[in-house]
């Protein structure tokens, strides 16, 4: 049995970057903090968790991440209020994710202790790269990529784990625009849809790239075998308003179990909003638009937060859904409930925050 007892090891930056970064203008993703979480994985363990400056890494040409694509993520984000107070969100589902990701792709579990030490220890160093206030927080990537110098196509036996840190403000600016598969998909039965493999992600950029080039920003993707189901959307699952009853997909190997999904469906039996999780066909969708009783349609997502969906196209129909921006629009209530208690600005009755 392994024994994860190495404590983990600090470098601090010599000089920081911060008075270089334009808070009140983040482009997502671009920006990363003065330091990184590293540990890596060999004869069989996990070992030497280290915080060192952010830096670019060299790997071997042949580690097998660049050719069969063992890599895994996470998205989580940390928060901080007026007090200075810095709190991560539900964090234990993101440590059994990355580990539930990693074991379908063949990968070693990640230690919970490491996991738990090296974010917060990073937290701590980098804490004044977490602004306060509603809207701002800092996204942190999780990831394990295969190390190992190998190409023979078998998992590897070496790997690293990392932890980088990007300040962010909001994923999509306004409401976004989708087009409904009804030839790529993105995930089979059996497959690793449910899995943050990195691979799902990249097999999605083409197909979103068609769909942009017609003016859509993402694809919902419906189930491969029909087409007729609606699953989930490239970065966020995805909620369907129908008069005042929500509807969203199951998860299932073919689905992303999404923390914010889960939180959302628990805050809408909370505020006694009916939620059915269900399958639900892209003909019913279609006909709740015809008949008006269609009233919204948003994403849910920890980098997209709450996003509403301003119109889908389906086969050349496009639909445009009216009650997006309404003032009592269930996906302003839903963001702000789930804002109010992610920034510590409302009781946590479920235990979601955890303080750093
Ligand atoms: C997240 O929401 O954290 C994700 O991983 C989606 C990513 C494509 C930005």
């Amino acid at each position: 049995m392994a024994n994860y007892t190495d404590k983990v090891s600090i470098e601090t930056a010599e000089t920081s970057k911060i008075s270089t970064v334009d808070f009140s203008n983040l482009d997502f993703g671009r920006v990363f903090t003065d330091h990184m979480f590293v540990c890596d994985y060999k004869d069989g363990k996990w070992q030497d968790p280290q915080i060192m400056p952010y830096q670019a890494m060299t790997f071997d040409p042949s580690a097998r991440v660049f050719h069969y694509g063992q890599a895994v993520f996470e998205g989580m984000k940390a928060y901080k209020d007026k007090d200075g107070k810095i709190f991560l969100f539900r964090p234990k589902q993101n440590f059994d994710r990355i580990n539930k990701s990693s074991e379908r792709l063949a990968m070693p579990a990640f230690p919970e202790n490491y996991f738990f030490e090296g974010l917060e220890a990073l937290l701590k160093l980098d804490s004044e790269w977490i602004k306060p206030g509603v809207g701002n927080s800092l996204y942190l990537r999780p990831f394990v990529i295969a190390t190992e110098p190998a190409i023979s196509a078998s998992p590897a036996n070496m790997y690293r784990f990392m932890i980088i840190c990007s300040p962010a403000q909001s994923y999509y600016n306004s409401a976004v625009r989708v087009l409904i598969a009804d030839h790529y998909s993105r995930s089979a039965n059996g497959g690793v849809g449910a899995a943050k493999a990195a691979g799902n992600y990249a097999a999605q950029f083409y197909p979103t790239s068609l769909a942009q080039e017609k003016g859509f920003q993402q694809v919902v993707w419906t189930d491969a075998d029909t087409h007729t189901f609606l699953e989930e959307a490239g970065t966020m699952n995805v909620f369907f308003r129908v008069n005042d009853k929500l509807i969203t997909a199951p998860t299932s190997d073919r689905i992303l179990d999404g923390i914010t999904r889960k939180s959302i469906i628990q805050i809408a039996e909370d505020l006694g909003i009916t939620c059915e999780v269900r399958q639900v066909t892209v003909e019913e969708i279609k006909n709740a638009a015809k008949d008006g009783s269609l009233k919204e349609v948003f994403g849910a997502g920890t980098a997209a937060v709450i996003s509403p969906i301003s119109a889908f196209e389906h086969q050349g129909e496009l639909f445009e859904i009216s009650g997006t921006d309404a003032e009592d629009a269930y996906n302003k209530l839903f963001k702000k409930t789930l804002l109010n208690i992610q920034h510590n600005l409302s009781e946590d009755k479920h235990g979601w925050r955890h303080e750093v």
